[in-house]
């Protein structure tokens, strides 16, 4: 049997890195974990325990008293065929997903016990291989021995029309050049932080897909699976 490798999906936020990690775990039988859900989740328990105030300043001593309260999991969706996202046990799919949390999830995102405890979450989901993880610093941080790594990217008006309409879909009110805006400035602040930044890793293979569709996405990322795991199987049987 072939063995399971660790693969990390990053890139900047709403470029569709999601689906196409979703579908590929689906394709090839491996897990997936989405770890942009999971700083989702830390936001959003800030903001149902009083630790994000209205406007917008973080208790980080009150937040880094309770992390050790916030657990994230992962459960296939029967009827969608996707994990749906838990927080401490309830499902909180739709909940992590509001503009409300969007907007505060960055400055979370940038703290170093909130990122701290999130990677080592990740790197315990991670252990025996077999997994397809997506978010920004993947390959850089939570797996730097990762044997596949893919950055993805595409145009910023791309991306916040994606969100957009995602938004829309969902019934959610939106505004255009509210998401771009929100999207811009938590590309500006994930890339800009301290703590395990926005960046492509040294070995990460780039996909703009601005212009590309989901099948063609999705063939060109089982394209660079096959070719990884041959590679590796050609290197390991010589
Ligand atoms: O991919 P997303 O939009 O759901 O990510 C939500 C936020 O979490 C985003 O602002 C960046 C941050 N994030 C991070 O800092 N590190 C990750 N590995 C994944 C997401």
């Amino acid at each position: 049997m072939k063995k399971k490798i660790t693969i990390a999906i990053d890139g900047h936020s709403s470029c569709g890195k999601s689906t196409m990690a979703k579908d590929l775990a689906r394709a090839i039988g491996y897990i997936y974990v989405d770890s942009g859900a999971m700083y989702r989740c830390c936001t959003l328990f800030a903001l149902q325990h009083g630790i994000i105030a209205d406007d917008g300043s973080i208790d980080e001593a009150e937040f880094e008293r309770r992390m050790p309260e916030i657990q994230v999991s992962f459960r296939l969706n029967e009827e969608t065929g996707r994990p749906d996202t838990y927080l401490n046990g309830v499902c909180v799919e739709s909940e992590i997903r509001t503009m409300e949390v969007s907007s505060h999830v960055s400055p979370v995102a940038a703290l170093p016990f909130v990122r701290a405890a999130m990677t080592a979450q990740q790197q315990a989901m991670g252990r025996e291989g077999g997994i397809v993880m997506d978010g920004r610093d993947i390959g850089t941080a939570v797996f730097p021995d990762a044997e596949l790594k893919i950055f993805v990217t595409a145009s910023d008006e791309i991306r916040a029309q994606r969100r957009y309409d995602e938004l829309i879909a969902k019934g959610e009110e939106a505004d255009f050049d509210e998401v771009l805006a929100n999207l811009r400035e938590r590309d500006r602040i994930d890339s800009t932080r301290e703590v395990a930044p926005l960046r492509q890793a040294d070995d990460a293979i780039v996909l703009d897909n601005s212009h590309i569709t989901i099948p063609e996405q999705n063939q060109w990322l089982l394209d660079r699976f096959e070719e990884k795991t041959q590679a590796l199987s050609s290197t390991t049987s010589k």
